[in-house]
């Protein structure tokens, strides 16, 4: 069996990694290189949307490898008109591009914002971002993340961004006051890295409403929180509302790189040929994966199962901690769960997986877990009886 190092000599030192090497998966379940199994709620950080090996995703990437991986964007690409049509149904919105991770599909809209500005004469455009919020690792995307661990080491970073607290609408209000080179509110409808943060639903609508009144942009990053998970197709539609500009990742390819910018009416004309690009961007393999990934979803129920099953997850562990004031709060929706302790609990990640369950620490206190969307309530039953043990144990010590 192969041995895994503690520390990789030639891939470069940029992860904590956990002494495990994973060799293959199906369905919630992975396997490591020693054939030890894991109960996989981590789903690669909410990207394996149908969890791994699914019987239908195979043969479609395989059918489609064949047929051609990639070609340039000088061409037209019907599977990208394809994704665009699903994605503009599905979020009401108009138009989409198409990049592939997360951090670009920000960047998209960071750029979208600034030129949004620039063509209504505003040379200094500011986009309002969050405290705690996460948009990625690029210059730009790590300048509006509002965690100085991510941004340390890397300026000057990007100017132009005002940070606000949560949920706090007259802080919004206050600390954009008479500033006319405001063009946008960029958030995460539920914030994944921060610590499963959720933005309050009447306070997105304040935000639509004051984005309206002074002709912002509201721009939503569901990168995380987004393409099913919460139990709508995205976070932000349990509000009622539409953003005009919503960065999508993680989840729409079910583990093949694929990125989306989906834009309103408001932003959909702003890049003209020449404003923005990307070599990999909307190439067959990925648009054939995001179009197969919500076709599934869509045959499955799988929205409907991220509904219940997530709330199911969520009672199991409100019961199982009532009253222990070692948990402070249990917040999330559907498959998106955080589970917030009193003290720091990076160490549960190798317990975890000692014990055969997959799982991430966010915020230093925040156990959380983003499954694949078919996970069955017998699967989260497994979960609960993993994971409750050693928070308990973790809690006493
Ligand atoms: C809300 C959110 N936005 C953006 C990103 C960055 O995505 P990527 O890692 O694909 O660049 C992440 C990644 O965790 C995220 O959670």
């Amino acid at each position: 069996m192969p041995q895994i190092e503690a520390a990789s000599p030639h891939v470069m030192n940029t992860y904590g990694r956990l002494p495990i090497a994973l060799s293959h998966g199906r369905g919630v379940r992975v396997w490591d290189v020693n054939g030890k199994e894991y109960l996989d709620a981590l789903g690669g950080i909410a990207v394996n949307t149908l969890g791994h090996g699914h019987p239908r995703l195979v043969p479609a990437l395989q059918d489609q490898v064949a047929r051609m991986i990639h070609c340039s964007n000088y061409y037209h690409v019907p599977l990208q008109e394809q994704l665009a049509a699903k994605l503009v149904e599905l979020s009401g919105l108009t138009n989409a591009f198409f990049c592939s991770t997360g951090l670009e599909a920000n960047e998209a809209a960071l750029k979208l914002a600034r030129k949004y500005g620039h063509d209504k004469g505003i040379t200094n455009p500011k986009v309002v971002v969050y405290e705690k919020a996460f948009h990625g690792r690029s210059i730009a995307t790590l300048s509006a993340t509002g965690n100085p661990k991510v941004q340390v080491g890397f300026g000057p970073l990007v100017e132009g961004f005002i940070r606000v607290p949560l949920n706090d609408i007259e802080a919004l209000k206050t600390a954009t006051e008479g500033d006319k080179d405001v063009v946008a509110v960029f958030f995460e409808a539920i914030q994944g890295e921060g610590g499963v943060n959720p933005m309050q639903l009447a306070y997105m609508r304040q935000v639509r409403a004051l984005c309206d009144e002074r002709g912002w942009l509201m721009m939503i990053d569901e990168v995380q929180c987004g393409m099913g998970r919460t139990g709508k197709w995205f976070a932000h539609q349990w509000a009622g509302i539409k953003p005009d500009v919503m960065p999508l990742a993680k989840g729409l390819g079910s583990g093949v790189p694929v990125g989306a910018v989906v834009a309103g009416p408001k932003a959909a004309n702003i890049f003209q040929p020449g404003n923005h690009g990307t070599t990999f961007g909307g190439n067959p393999l990925a648009m054939r994966a995001g179009v197969e990934t919500i076709r599934i979803m869509e045959e499955d129920g799988l929205l409907q199962n991220a509904e219940r099953v997530g709330a199911h997850l969520k009672a199991a562990f409100e019961k199982a901690f009532a009253g222990n004031p070692g948990v402070k709060e249990i917040r999330g929706q559907g498959l998106m769960l955080g589970i917030e302790l009193a003290k720091p609990c990076g160490v549960l990640v190798q317990r975890a997986a000692d014990a055969g369950l997959l799982l991430s620490v966010t915020a230093d206190s925040v156990v959380r877990m983003v499954p694949a969307l078919i996970l069955t309530q017998a699967e989260a039953d497994e979960i609960v009886a993993l994971l409750v043990p050693l928070i308990q144990a973790f809690l006493a010590e």
